[in-house]
């Protein structure tokens, strides 16, 4: 395809280097919102009187049949191309003559591309929120379900005390609200134009970029020229709310390859959301989770991509910057795959509710309500703890657990245990007694399932 900008060169650029320098495989995919923004800046132009109102209607008109044509498939993106802005126009031209000429007036493919890149972000934001939002529901179901299941909860992946699968459940809805908050206040930052500070320095043209900013519905135009091109703050700030989503889904997902094993046997994944292996014929595994789990990695790395991309770059544009759009566009597909994918797999799991019960009875996981007993019994804490610890001791040499004990045996360490011990070290009381705010107790977590509820209606008004 002939160079827009080949007046000052006496030579064809170099083929490979036009593959080199060339962007139009990945930023192909913006061919909508930088035809909506060249709709826009079209608009503008002719209110503003810088080309006529007439010329301006063609070259919308030109514009709105190029993306009917390129999406019904009647015109297929040149690869050979520079890059999507230049391809659009470059086909505007061919078909309009000297009108298609007069769209880049008072414009730089630097604006056009900081205004394309938003313009494509921001729906996907809004798509990704969608997702979470329905992850956030789903959990909440879960936890509806199991108000009483009880789980052993763990520290340093040791049984530590009892809480019930709604309380785990719910410690993911906590952070997927944040996610959510963390996303939208990533796009309220972005949603500024940046079209209209041309190639760096503004323009000579009576431009005004309040209606480009009106018609393309961003809050205002961007303060100044040399930041409005140079600026990829916002593709940072995604990149970054994005990894630590998949940091969340990556701990859920590790939980969940764990829970599946035959160790924990927590939970069974549907067969639709399972594969198996070549050569093993009992096998059955959690591949989604371990993909979700290896693509955080990948997330991560489109982050660090972006970060030493922009150390560096003296203001404005610099190509360097073509680098961010397929870092960020790597991060926005994977979080997106990912979310599509866990969500119907935890919707549909087996929960094993019997294994998580047993699970729970050994591990003494009550060892704490024990001593507290001893405490509401007038023994100062450190001494419960340690006639406690004595207890797990005997009950490891013994092969018991705490609830096996002899009273008689219990009385062997203090006499101030009693009969009601057995009620306050049993899983179900030490579960429903935990009715702080916050807690495990099914009163305390169908709480949390309704102030999670609440604050995702209103994150998603
Ligand atoms: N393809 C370029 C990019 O993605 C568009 C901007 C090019 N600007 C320039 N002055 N070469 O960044």
């Amino acid at each position: 395809m002939a160079k827009m900008w080949a007046g000052r060169f006496s030579k064809e650029v170099d083929e490979t280097v036009n593959a080199f320098n060339s962007s139009i495989s990945f930023d192909g995919r913006m061919y909508r919102h930088d035809i909506e923004g060249s709709i826009a800046h079209a608009e503008m132009l002719g209110r503003c009187g810088i080309i006529s109102k007439d010329d301006s209607l063609k070259i919308q008109e030109g514009l709105k049949e190029i993306l009917a044509d390129i999406e019904s498939g009647a015109l297929e993106l040149d690869m050979t191309a520079e890059d999507i802005h230049m391809f659009v126009e470059a086909e505007l031209t061919k078909r309009y003559g000297d009108v298609g000429k007069r769209l880049h007036t008072s414009r730089s493919r630097n604006d056009q591309v900081a205004l394309d890149i938003r313009l494509y972000l921001r729906d996907e934001i809004v798509q990704i929120r969608e997702l979470t939002a329905e992850l956030v529901k789903t959990v909440c179901s879960i936890a509806e379900e199991n108000l009483d299941t009880i789980m052993p909860g763990y520290t340093h992946l040791q049984r530590a005390q009892p809480v019930t699968l709604a309380h785990h459940m719910m410690a993911y809805g906590q952070m997927l609200l944040r996610d959510l908050s963390r996303l939208a206040d990533t796009a309220k930052r972005m949603n500024f134009n940046p079209l209209g500070s041309c190639a760096l320095a503004g323009t000579t043209y009576p431009i005004d970029r309040n209606i480009t900013s009106d018609l393309l519905g961003f809050t205002a135009p961007t303060v100044n020229s040399l930041d409005g091109v140079s600026d990829r703050d916002f593709c940072v700030e995604l990149a970054s709310a994005l990894s630590l989503l998949m940091t969340h889904l990556s701990r859920f997902s590790e939980e969940i390859i764990m829970w599946c094993s035959w160790e924990f046997k927590f939970i069974e994944l549907d067969d639709a959301y399972a594969t198996g292996s070549s050569i093993m014929p009992q096998k059955k595994n959690p591949d989604i989770t371990e993909l979700i789990r290896g693509k955080t990695g990948r997330v991560t790395g489109d982050l660090v991509t972006l970060l030493s991309m922009l150390k560096g770059l003296p203001l404005a544009y610099n190509k360097d910057m073509q680098e961010d759009k397929e870092a960020i566009f790597d991060a926005v597909d994977n979080v997106k795959l990912c979310l599509k994918t866990f969500i119907p797999m935890i919707e549909t799991m087996k929960i094993n509710a019997v294994n998580m019960r047993n699970a729970a009875a050994r591990g003494f996981i009550n060892a704490t309500d024990c001593a507290d007993y001893l405490v509401k019994k007038g023994m100062p804490f450190r001494d419960a703890y340690k006639i406690t610890g004595q207890l797990v001791a005997l009950c490891i040499q013994k092969n018991e657990t705490l609830e096996t004990l002899s009273l008689e045996e219990y009385k062997n360490f203090t006499e101030l245990f009693d009969k009601d011990v057995y009620d306050a070290i049993n899983l179900e009381t030490c579960v429903n007694q935990r009715n702080s705010e916050g807690g495990p107790s099914p009163e305390a977590v169908k709480i949390q399932i309704e102030k999670t509820r609440a604050a995702l209606a209103k994150e998603m008004e």
